[in-house]
């Protein structure tokens, strides 16, 4: 075969996969504006787009004249008045990885010829509308959407309606200047929480409707592209300001011109700006904050598909001018979608620790943030039912963080009536025993008490951190100890010997050792833990805690009446009743017996009282995984000698303790200023203090 005929035949490949491209496009574009139900989510179209993008820059004959790529997204509609743009409205140019912010900066270096240092400003990626908005002599004269850059829809009477877009800029007095003419560019969100309560009013008000409202960024800008002002007034729209587009006469000459300065102006002319965003001084810096960040877009009351880095600058910012419609000197860097679409292949079933059975979505792999996905939970089986999923279906999958993937829905309209529904299984599908469902209750469990899978999810989490806490048994260990036939019960556990440990696989002299000594410290966790580990249905530390506070001991606990714990405040019949006739039954009397016969103390949890008040008129803020201590932990302890444990950081809080993988708590706190402690610090403060009133 000679060069030019595998060229060709690749070029074949590539005109063949463009035009499945460009009709797929046109689908989906067709599914979104028109008919206002898509198929795929955004990142998913942006995939697409991005694929049949790149296939016509390698092969630029293949584009033609009606290809997605040349339209460049414009959803202007007709029924509105037009507005053209003084000057084309850009976009961004976009980065998936480190390595491409690297490059767009090695571009930047390459077209100012030099390698000198520049500062950036970072800001969120608001997922909503753009808009463009003009004030003459203060006065708000015209809201325009992007369109197609050149063209944009008027919509000025939707976003009058917007409170956070100031009507009138003061002019005057202690204002700052404001030149005759301003364009600022925004872009009108739905916060996370109006949207939920919008979404509740309208299920209310018209339930047959409300499959219209998609998402935020779909209602936001249905709202705006109304005719009747009286629609966008009543949907909870919200703009935040990002950049000024243009600033007429001699005035504009003295405006600040590099971006976070102009954040800093236009929020004092009474714009909303949003408080994440940040200046860096350096790239290493700008990648680190906008990769961690990924993890923390949730605590933001907005939606955002990612950050946008810009050349601090303007002086810089503006020589290095514009490629296509992207600013050179401006990136998106898109955060991994965390919503996909895939097929449902199979459906098999967990059994949970409570003997619980829930189905779990089989799939045809897919990449999603970073990973690949085969399994999804489907919660329980009236989720199934309501969500009507079957298997064979397309279904939307989320990961949001580190959160197990679950499916969020099927997509009907891609059945071939091959599908099949989903029931609950007959038998558990690991012991064999019936499968029944309690009165009342939508979960169906497995019948048997003994279900070797049911004993090994409860006795992973009666090991597990925040209950008895036992070291180096971590998820495969207790298993293995069950395979072995060492541990049938919880109690087994404070039995274990060396000799028994030493033939297991993968136990050196030093596990063993470990091992038996964290279980030996497990001993002593008091009754409240013990009697949380045991995994009784729905009775959690806090639980135990209000029950142990009227019957501070086990025996006091295991005579008590349904009646006398229904009294107890917090507790309510239904708890009681599982409670009692937990301990009525009497495998879990035999359990305790045998627990306490294997030195487990059970011994009523120190006395709560204040040890100190060394820590008194401070304010703690707890965020992240400490390294020893839980978070329940680490909040008694604080109070134990006085202090108080807060649940948001403001100017009031006295210290923050944080630990791994700590939030937006803790950057608040840097925001404002507020020391920060790890674990140590905290142990540290507190003994100092302690010594400090010895003196
Ligand atoms: S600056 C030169 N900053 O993202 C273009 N855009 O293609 C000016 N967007 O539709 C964009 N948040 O509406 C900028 N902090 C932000 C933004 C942002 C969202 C939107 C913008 C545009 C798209 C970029």
């Amino acid at each position: 075969m000679t060069e030019t005929s595998i060229t060709l035949s690749e070029h074949n490949i590539a005109a063949q996969r463009a035009a499945e491209l460009r009709r797929l496009l046109h689908e989906h574009n067709h599914r979104y504006f028109v008919l206002g139900t898509p198929s795929i989510t955004d990142a998913e179209y942006d995939s697409l787009f991005d694929e049949l993008d790149a296939i016509e820059k390698r092969y630029p004959d293949l584009i033609t004249p009606d290809s997605p790529t040349q339209r460049v997204g414009s959803d202007l509609d007709e029924r509105l008045p037009k507005v053209t743009h003084p000057a084309p409205t850009l976009s961004l140019a976009k980065a998936y990885t480190a390595e491409e912010i690297q490059a767009w900066r090695a571009r930047i270096d390459k077209v100012l010829d030099t390698t000198a240092a520049f500062a950036y400003t970072v800001e969120p990626k608001f997922d909503g509308l753009s808009v463009i908005l003009t004030y003459t002599d203060g006065l708000l004269t015209l809201a325009a959407t992007r369109g197609d850059g050149y063209i944009g829809d008027d919509v000025t009477g939707s976003v009058r309606t917007i409170r956070s877009v100031p009507q009138r800029i003061p002019v005057g007095g202690n204002a700052p200047p404001v030149p005759r003419r301003l364009v600022v560019r925004g872009e009108v969100v739905i916060h996370k929480d109006d949207f939920k309560a919008f979404q509740a009013r309208m299920q209310a008000e018209q339930p047959e409707g409300t499959a219209r409202f998609i998402n935020a960024r779909n209602t936001a800008s249905g709202a705006l592209k109304q005719l009747d002002p009286k629609i966008a007034a009543s949907r909870p729209l919200t703009c935040y300001a990002f950049g000024i587009v243009d600033a007429s006469d001699a005035l504009g000459e003295r405006l600040p011109r590099d971006q976070y300065a102009v954040l800093l102006y236009l929020r004092a002319l009474g714009f909303l700006t949003s408080d994440a965003v940040q200046r860096f001084e350096d790239l290493a810096q700008v990648i680190a904050h906008v990769q961690a960040f990924e993890a923390h877009r949730h605590d933001l009351p907005f939606e955002i598909d990612g950050m946008v880095i810009k050349v601090d600058d303007a002086a810089i910012y503006n020589a290095l001018g514009v490629v296509g419609k992207n600013p050179r000197g401006a990136v998106a860097y898109k955060f991994p979608p965390e919503e996909v679409t895939t097929r449902l292949i199979n459906v098999t079933f967990n059994v949970g620790r409570t003997g619980m059975i829930v189905p779990s979505a089989e799939l045809a792999p897919v990449f999603v943030s970073g990973a690949t996905i085969r399994q999804a939970t489907l919660n329980n089986f009236e989720d199934v039912a309501r969500k009507d999923v079957r298997v064979g279906d397309w279904v939307r999958i989320k990961r949001a963080g580190e959160v197990i993937p679950f499916v969020i829905g099927a997509l009907p309209e891609r059945r071939d009536g091959t599908e099949q529904a989903i029931t609950p299984p007959e038998c558990c599908p690991f012991c064999a025993s019936l499968v029944v469902r309690a009165e009342g209750e939508i979960a169906y469990y497995c019948s048997n008490p003994d279900c070797p899978e049911r004993r090994a999810r409860q006795l992973e989490y009666f090991v597990g951190r925040g209950q008895m806490d036992i070291e180096g048994l971590a998820v495969r260990g207790v298993r293995q100890l069950m395979e072995a036939g060492l541990i049938r019960d919880e109690a087994d556990l404070f039995a274990l010997t060396a000799e028994q440990l030493a033939p297991l696989e993968g136990y050196g002299a030093q596990k063993i050792k470990n091992l038996l000594a964290s279980i030996e410290a497990a001993k002593a966790r008091p009754l409240e833990r013990v009697i949380a580990a045991l995994g009784i249905p729905g009775v959690g530390l806090t639980v135990v805690r209000l029950l142990l506070k009227d019957f501070p001991s086990l025996a006091a606990l295991q005579s008590a009446t349904i009646e006398q714990l229904d009294a107890i405040h917090g507790i309510g019949e239904a708890l009681a009743q599982t409670v009692v006739g937990w301990f009525a039954e009497p495998r879990n009397r035999a359990l305790l017996e045998k627990l306490r016969a294997n030195g487990v103390q059970m011994l009523p949890a120190e006395n709560n009282a204040p040890r100190s008040e060394v820590l008194r008129g401070l304010t703690f803020v707890l965020t992240g995984t400490l390294p020893s201590l839980t978070r329940d932990e680490a909040a008694a302890l604080i109070e134990s000698h006085g202090g108080k444990v807060g649940s948001s950081v403001s100017k009031k809080t006295s210290y923050v303790v944080a630990g791994e993988a700590a939030g937006s708590k803790l950057e608040k706190a840097q925001r404002l200023g507020i020391a920060v402690l790890d674990e140590a610090g905290l142990q540290a403060l507190i003994a100092e203090r302690l010594a400090l009133r010895q003196d």
